[in-house]
């Protein structure tokens, strides 16, 4: 990848981070830094689309209520649209309370008559077959998600799908163990889940969410996001071809409205979250003296702490990977770099000749590294706290890189000189923005790492396992990574502490979320 500078194409944008414009570059401050050393070869890149054509988008879709879709109730829609270039995709069924009461009403049934009572070996079958289905048409699925999302085609290929068929593969394998969980001889399922998803990674989010319900012998009515419904829906039409019974997944589509009612509505036992902290806080106060069981996956501003005995390259790629993995849009994203002060400069120096080679550009070429924003409203966000990074007096640098004409873009960008008070440091951007902040010794490191209100996850780079050890104690947050980061396996349970929300996901942790336990 060393050199490597994408071919700025005119007929689908820019998809560059140009070397050129980086080697010239002389307004955002370290350009002569990335200069190519003599004789070092620059990579030109041809365009590497992956088909469209793989996928069929309808130009509407309904909602997903007792086993067949169904405009909304009062015919309300709303658009998709494609973040890389504004093109709308579809549009969309708005669910309101009539269409909530139908499908919270067709998962009791299905819960009751159905589902609850079917062994759960049965119920395995089910689950087996949706993840083999969401295998057989993985393409499909990643290049719909990149379309809606504007992630790159390379990580809904590589990352997003195979997960989300991990996690119904994982899941169904305990769907006929779960008096050898350890939650008792017979634990039982809590009902109708509602559940609402981000639109990060859309499709994975609602694996994380059904496989462990179903499993669990609970019915589901899931609330995609309002900016990327459609995987959903594909899933949901997995469901139907894969014959589950009508009522046991139910797909509503709207904005935070229709995820408001579903979580209130009385029908539902169990309320599962996904979001911001700030709509997190919402629905714990509507949940709150209810009786409905509730977990919430929040932000986060997780600490990715270097040491000086790190082996810089690896962590390099870990920090490329912590922060710019799907534009930063990860509520785990080690968003806050706290390096040792005695390789601070070294490995900033690295990191941005490291990203240097990142190519930002079309969702869909297969060497795209950095995609679309996901929308307008989480451009603005991003740009309102990188201009306060650089009021409260944070240096910016921002790879120089053309951005496409149309769509939702932000340049991978590295705060330095960041304190603790900086908003960029204590807020969360969710954007492809880092804040690095220095250390000296491993007990500043911990104080520093601990000094936010959320606690989701943390990042560890050292030579030494002791210290790992000692560390991974301290942090306060829910997932130490050690030596790498953005690790995900279905069977490791995951979610955070504090403002990060309270119950786990994934794992045998992940099924007592759904059972009597
Ligand atoms: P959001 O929390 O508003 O949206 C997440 C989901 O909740 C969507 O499906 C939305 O329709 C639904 N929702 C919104 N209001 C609701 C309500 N009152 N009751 C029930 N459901 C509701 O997040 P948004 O506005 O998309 O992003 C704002 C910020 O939140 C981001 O900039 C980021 O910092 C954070 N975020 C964190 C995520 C995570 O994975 N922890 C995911 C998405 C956003
Ligand atoms: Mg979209």
């Amino acid at each position: 990848m060393s050199g490597g500078k994408a071919r700025s194409s005119p007929d689908k944008g820019a998809r560059t981070a140009d070397r050129s414009a980086a080697l010239h570059d002389s307004g955002s401050g370290s350009g002569s830094e990335l200069a190519a050393e003599p004789g070092e070869s620059i990579w030109q890149y041809a365009p590497a689309p992956e088909s469209r054509d793989v996928v069929s988008i309808a130009p509407e879709y309904g909602l997903f209520v007792a086993g067949t879709f169904r405009p909304a109730a009062d015919g309300r829609t709303f658009a998709t649209i494609n973040p890389a270039t504004e093109e709308p995709l579809a549009r969309v069924a708005a669910a309101g309370q009539a269409d909530v009461d139908a499908a919270v009403s067709a998962a009791r049934t299905a819960y009751e008559q159905v589902w609850q009572p079917m062994p759960g070996s049965e119920r395995a079958k089910y689950l087996y077959r949706i993840a083999r289905q969401l295998q057989e048409r993985a393409r499909e699925f990643a290049v719909l998600e990149s379309l809606d999302n504007g992630k790159p085609i390379k990580e809904s290929r590589d990352v997003d799908i195979p997960l989300a068929a991990a996690h119904f593969f994982y899941y169904a394998g305990w769907a006929d163990k779960l008096e050898h969980a350890g939650f008792g001889p017979d634990p039982r399922p809590l009902g109708v889940a509602g559940q609402v998803i981000p639109w990060n990674f859309p499709l994975l989010m609602a694996a994380w969410k059904l496989a462990p319900a179903l499993a669990a012998g609970n019915t589901c009515v899931l609330k995609p996001a309002e900016t990327t419904p459609l995987t959903a829906l594909l899933l949901a039409e997995v469901c139907q071809e894969a014959g589950l019974p009508p009522g046991v997944v139910n797909v509503l589509t709207g904005a935070g409205d229709t995820g408001a009612a579903l979580v209130s509505h009385p029908g539902v036992n169990k309320v599962a979250f996904t979001g911001s902290t700030e709509v997190g806080k919402e629905i714990a106060r509507a949940v709150a003296g209810t009786g409905k069981k509730l977990t919430l996956e929040l932000g986060g501003k997780a600490a990715n702490i270097v040491f000086d005995d790190a082996p810089v390259e690896q962590a390099i790629e870990g920090i490329v990977n912590g922060i710019f993995f799907n534009q930063g849009h990860v509520c785990c994203a080690g968003s806050r770099l706290l390096v040792q002060e005695s390789v601070a400069d070294t490995v900033v120096d690295r990191l941005q000749r490291r990203l240097a080679t990142l190519r930002l550009g079309d969702p869909l070429d297969k060497n795209t590294d950095i995609g679309a924003i996901n929308s307008r409203e989480q451009l603005d966000k991003i740009n309102e706290l990188t201009q306060a990074g650089e009021a409260e007096g944070a240096q910016r640098w921002s790879l120089p890189c053309q951005l496409p004409e149309r769509g939702f873009w932000f340049p991978p960008t590295v705060f330095t000189g960041v304190s603790q008070s900086h908003r960029i440091a204590r807020e969360e951007i969710f954007g492809p923005v880092l804040s690095v902040l220095t250390f000296r010794t491993p007990d500043e490191a911990v104080v520093k790492a601990n000094n936010t209100p959320y606690g989701l996850s943390a990042g560890i780079w050292t030579d030494k396992g002791s210290r790992i050890l000692w560390l991974a104690q301290k942090l306060r947050a829910g997932v130490v990574w050690a030596n790498t980061y953005n690790r995900f396996d279905p069977a490791s349970p995951f979610g955070g502490y504090q403002e990060s929300g309270y119950g786990r996901e994934g794992g045998r942790h992940g099924l007592a979320a759904y059972l009597n336990v």
